[in-house]
């Protein structure tokens, strides 16, 4: 009886390749409401254009600063490319740490945060009195008007801080650069982490012109025709588009695949009733909806001797790493045991198998959700560009992609079944997307200094 019940809840999280495809399918939907002028302004996914109109040839050149916030870790970059033959680029970083009273605190704190951390990198780098141009990956959705001007239009994943929304992002660094009174940035570029990581891929390998995000949120980027970017104006070439695709589902287009564990995952969050598709596939939020899965089998008697330990009621526990460790197949029973162990909770053998499918059951419904999306935009472009086959490649950066020990290839498979005719290569960003951000705030300059 125990084990039929066990199996009914994970059976919700299973998902057949008809409900995939119609994922796919709703996706194309609202890749298509957020493209349409007359749609847009209710559009959940918001298809933001990015003013980054081709990816790179290697003629960039130049040394620039690079700023990389939202993910992980906060970087601060310099970035010196090299153009011609012998093309090169160079890279110094370093990470720091954005305290959580800070990532919740008030705008100004968390701009004056950055600058400290940019004067604090100057410093090290021995190089206060170089006034070099900026690329700000900046990892939140952000409608831009230009290259180097952009709204947040809503803060997702772990930031809340105040007086941020609806404002210029660049406005809001430049104001702070100011208040310090210790160094001249010239901020050329706001970047999101997906067109970021494109670029970085697409230096390597030209036929890149997808970027994918599979970290502590989910989100992807791709070029697309002019003329079907209903909000800018021109129809000539392409231009990348930051689909943000992590509130796909917000109009509630995903309720029947969303179980009740999702639901309170939701309600719980910062953001309730947004971000409804990242909540299902996003290192941040999977933990979340296996700690809550847990809960519920251990107040049914079938876990942990029937007792909640205080740990299994701490949101954030079971982060990426630890989802990567107990889904590792060189893992013994017995050191899945110790992960739990280590985490505080108490298991039986029993008790660490049925952790252990959960924990899988899942990440692969992630995997296949991310696949999905992923398949409806391969698909689009393959359309766009009236092609029978189309031969791609994706750039993809993040956590989930990088550590998890099953999530990519299941992801791939996804694709290669829902978008069969679309041959499509993932290529792992090795450099984050700092690079990408700088070789746009290379185009940048050029295109700022031709105009002067
Ligand atoms: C990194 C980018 O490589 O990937 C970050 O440079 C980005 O800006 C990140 O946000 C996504 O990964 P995660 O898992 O750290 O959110
Ligand atoms: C969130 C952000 C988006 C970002 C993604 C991956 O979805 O809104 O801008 O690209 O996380 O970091």
């Amino acid at each position: 009886e125990q084990s039929r019940q066990i199996a009914k809840t994970l059976s919700e999280f299973r998902l057949t390749t008809e409900q995939l495809l119609e994922v796919k399918n709703r996706m194309r939907i609202e890749i298509q409401n957020g493209l349409s002028k007359s749609t847009h302004d209710t559009a959940t996914v918001k298809m933001l254009p990015t003013f980054v109109r081709r990816t790179p040839d290697g003629s960039e050149n130049g040394d620039f600063l690079a700023l990389d916030l939202g993910g992980t870790n906060f970087r601060v970059l310099m970035v010196k490319i090299r153009s011609g033959k012998r093309r090169s680029v160079e890279m110094h970083n370093k990470i720091y740490a954005i305290p959580l009273e800070v990532m919740q605190g008030t705008g100004e704190e968390l701009f004056d945060h950055i600058v400290h951390c940019i004067s604090d990198f100057l410093d090290y780098m021995g190089m206060k009195n170089a006034r070099l141009p900026l690329g700000f990956t900046f990892s939140f959705p952000c409608q831009q008007t230009s290259l180097d001007a952009g709204i947040l239009v809503t803060w997702t994943k772990g930031f809340k801080a105040t007086d941020c929304e609806g404002e210029d992002v660049v406005g809001l660094l430049r104001d702070a650069i100011k208040r310090r009174e210790e160094f001249d940035l010239d901020v050329v570029a706001i970047v999101n982490d997906t067109v970021g990581t494109m670029m970085t891929c697409a230096y390597e390998e030209p036929t890149c012109e997808v970027g994918l995000i599979a970290g502590t949120g989910s989100n992807a980027c791709y070029m697309e025709e002019m003329k079907n970017i209903e909000m800018v104006d021109g129809d000539e070439g392409r231009m990348c588009v930051n689909m943000e695709w992590g509130a796909f589902g917000d109009n509630g287009c995903l309720d029947d695949f969303r179980t009740e564990y999702d639901r309170t995952v939701d309600d719980l969050s910062l953001n309730p009733g947004k971000q409804r598709y990242e909540k299902m596939c996003s290192g941040m939020y999977l933990g979340e909806i296996v700690r809550n899965i847990l809960i519920d089998m251990t107040k049914k008697g079938f876990l942990f001797r029937g007792q909640i330990s205080e740990t299994l009621k701490t949101r954030g526990i079971f982060e990426t790493k630890f989802l990567s460790q107990i889904e590792s197949d060189r893992l013994a029973l017995l050191q899945v045991r110790s992960i739990l162990q280590h985490l505080g909770l108490d298991s039986t053998c029993d008790d660490s198998i049925i952790v252990k499918e959960v924990c899988g059951t899942v990440s692969r419904r992630a995997a296949q959700l991310c696949g999905a999306g992923m398949a409806a935009v391969v698909d689009k472009i393959r359309e766009n560009r009236g092609l029978d086959h189309l031969n791609i490649t994706v750039g993809v950066d993040g956590t989930l992609y990088k550590l998890h020990p099953h999530f990519s290839r299941i992801m791939h498979q996804t694709v290669s079944e829902l978008a069969p005719k679309c041959t499509v290569k993932f290529l792992l960003s090795e450099d984050g997307s700092g690079k990408g951000a700088a070789l746009i705030t290379a185009v940048g300059c050029r295109l700022r200094d031709e105009l002067n």
